[in-house]
């Protein structure tokens, strides 16, 4: 640790640590547009300026290229030292178009805000302004670059170049000519592509699939986890009205730093559409209440061996636990498994794996049988009247089996998201909440268990939790130590069961998640990438 001052307090930092980031992580403000804190330093932008004291008197530097060293006394507040943020700033903005009402980024650029902060100064430029040209360029199947907007502070150059490593954009030309671009025949079609617009301080980068939808002050965030692979990635869920606009990187240093795939980002789509919206029993369309009183008088007469259980690893770890109690108390817990019949998808050395369900690892904590091979040749075999299928979509992924499998059963039970062919299969569908729409937890791959919030509330209120649906039916079945009111409640009273979990509460899991003593199934992306030391979670990337 090194013994500093900043602004004339005391404090110590991590050998290694940079002066701007010493700031940040003490909680002194210090502006910055080129630095970020999962990408190397390239110091151009000039806006981190400070003053150090040395030998010859204070002298003007950046703060995100100087490390700190025992002893030393930093200056953020001087006048010199304002002038000079202040001058940084000025000079970008000298040929930066007023485009704020128009630009996407309006309300969470750095320009805009550090202008509101440090600027408010009256226009100086004597000259017109240069125009660096190129309005709205398509580059990528997700990116539009807006050149005049650029600062140069090639963030997206070195994204690119350390994380995809696909190296699709440079500089070219020179002094106030000098502009970003793409190589020629190239796109930036790399799998990560939509990070780059995250971390563009202004709105030189900008998504198409987001562009001029929703101002950003309009939107309300949900802190949630990636349903894309068992990665789990943090993201942030951001609506307004019901309505999901996008998905964030949210961070967290020992998962995903600050990124997400595009796969991952783009997925949001999938929970809006073709979903099941009702009630069916048959044919016919019916309420959830009259739904579960006619399943309940269904199962009263069968034996509790007739009756399979068919849960998935994209149920969240309270649909499954409640599931299991379900089978434990009414049913039989050896006639419940969660064979999930979609193929491995593809994978990579950054984030992505090919387990495409969130939460195979809960499946793993809570006992499942993963595979169900003997379950299945007993449901083939006609050994069940009824089938229950949570979650799952056999008819959707291979149907041909399904058909096999499910052939002898006289009642298929479907609790389902989507519209499918196993819902068009069933003899009665309910509708259930995706991980948007309620609180949960997945555990991933590496073994962290992760919180999601929820983010919107469905229309009809027949669409409820898994969990909650189980609930429904163990009441209406005369199950007893069901008293579960949501899902931070199942949470509670699983962590009490579960060994791994003991000791957590629903609103005790980090925002970051909390690893597991359960043997990983994926090794930790970024191997040898540290967080900067004192900066995550609390610099403003
Ligand atoms: S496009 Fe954005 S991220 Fe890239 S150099 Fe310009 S301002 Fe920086
Ligand atoms: S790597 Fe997986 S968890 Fe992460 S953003 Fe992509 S799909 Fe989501
Ligand atoms: S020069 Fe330090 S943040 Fe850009």
């Amino acid at each position: 640790m090194a013994k500093i001052t900043i602004d004339g307090k005391p404090m110590e930092v991590a050998d290694g640590t940079n002066v701007l980031e010493a700031c940040l992580s003490n909680s002194v403000h210090l502006e910055h547009f080129c630095y970020h804190p999962y990408l190397p330093v390239a110091g151009n932008c000039r806006t981190c300026m400070v003053e150090i004291e040395g030998p010859k008197g204070p002298m003007l530097t950046i703060g995100c290229n100087t490390k700190v060293a025992e002893g030393m006394v930093i200056h953020t507040d001087t006048p010199k030292a304002k002038t000079a943020q202040k001058s940084a700033l000025e000079m970008l903005l000298l040929d930066h178009p007023l485009d704020c009402p128009v630009c996407d980024k309006a309300g969470e650029c750095k320009l805009q805000n550090q202008y509101m902060e440090y600027g408010l100064y009256d226009f100086r430029r004597g000259v017109p302004r240069y125009f660096k040209g190129g309005k709205a360029e398509d580059i990528g199947e997700h990116v539009m670059l807006d050149q005049e907007r650029c600062v140069l502070c090639t963030r997206c150059i070195r994204f690119v170049d350390e994380i995809p490593k696909s190296s699709e954009l440079g500089i070219v030309s020179r002094g106030h000519e000098s502009k970003i671009t793409i190589f020629p025949d190239v796109r930036l079609d790399n799998a990560y592509s939509g990070n780059v617009t995250d971390i563009c301080p202004v709105g030189a980068l900008t998504l198409k699939e987001f562009r001029f939808k929703q101002r950003v002050w309009f939107l309300k965030k949900a802190e949630s986890v990636c349903h894309g692979c068992a990665r789990g990635c943090n993201i942030t869920v951001e609506h307004n009205r019901g309505r999901i606009y996008r998905f964030m990187p949210r961070e967290n240093a020992e998962l995903n730093k600050t990124w997400i795939c595009d796969e991952g980002r783009f997925s949001f789509n999938y929970f809006q559409e073709n979903r099941l919206e009702e009630v069916r029993l048959g044919h016919a369309t019916s309420n959830l209440s009259d739904g579960i009183a006619q399943l309940a008088n269904l199962l009263k007469d069968l034996s509790p061996d007739d009756v399979a259980g068919i849960a998935s690893p994209t149920g969240a770890l309270e649909d499954l636990y409640v599931m299991k109690k379900l089978f434990e108390k009414r049913f039989r817990l050896k006639n419940l498994a969660a064979p999930f019949w979609g193929k491995p998808g593809d994978e990579d050395k950054i984030l992505k794996l090919a387990d495409k369900t969130p939460n195979t690892q809960g499946l793993n904590l809570l006992g499942f049988d993963t595979e169900g091979k003997d379950l299945l040749s007993r449901i083939e075999k006609g050994e069940f009247k009824v089938v229950l299928i949570a979650h799952n979509n056999p008819f959707g992924q291979d149907e041909e089996r399904a058909k096999k499998v499910f052939a002898k059963v006289k009642a298929l039970i479907v609790l389902s998201v989507h519209k499918t062919k196993t819902v068009e299969a069933g003899s009665m569908a309910f509708p259930v909440r995706t991980f948007i729409e309620k609180n949960g937890t997945f555990v991933n791959a590496t073994s962290r268990l992760q919180r999601f919030r929820q983010a919107v509330e469905p229309e009809n209120p027949d669409i409820v939790e898994a969990s909650l649906w189980m609930v429904r039916l163990a009441k209406a079945l005369g199950a007893t130590g069901f008293d579960f009111e949501d899902s931070p409640s199942v949470f509670n009273a699983m962590a009490k069961e579960v060994g791994a979990l003991q000791g957590l509460t629903f609103n005790k899991i980090p925002a970051t998640g909390k690893v597991l003593d359960l043997k990983p199934l994926a090794a930790e992306p970024f191997p040898g990438v540290k967080a900067q030391p004192n900066v995550s979670g609390k610099a403003k990337v």
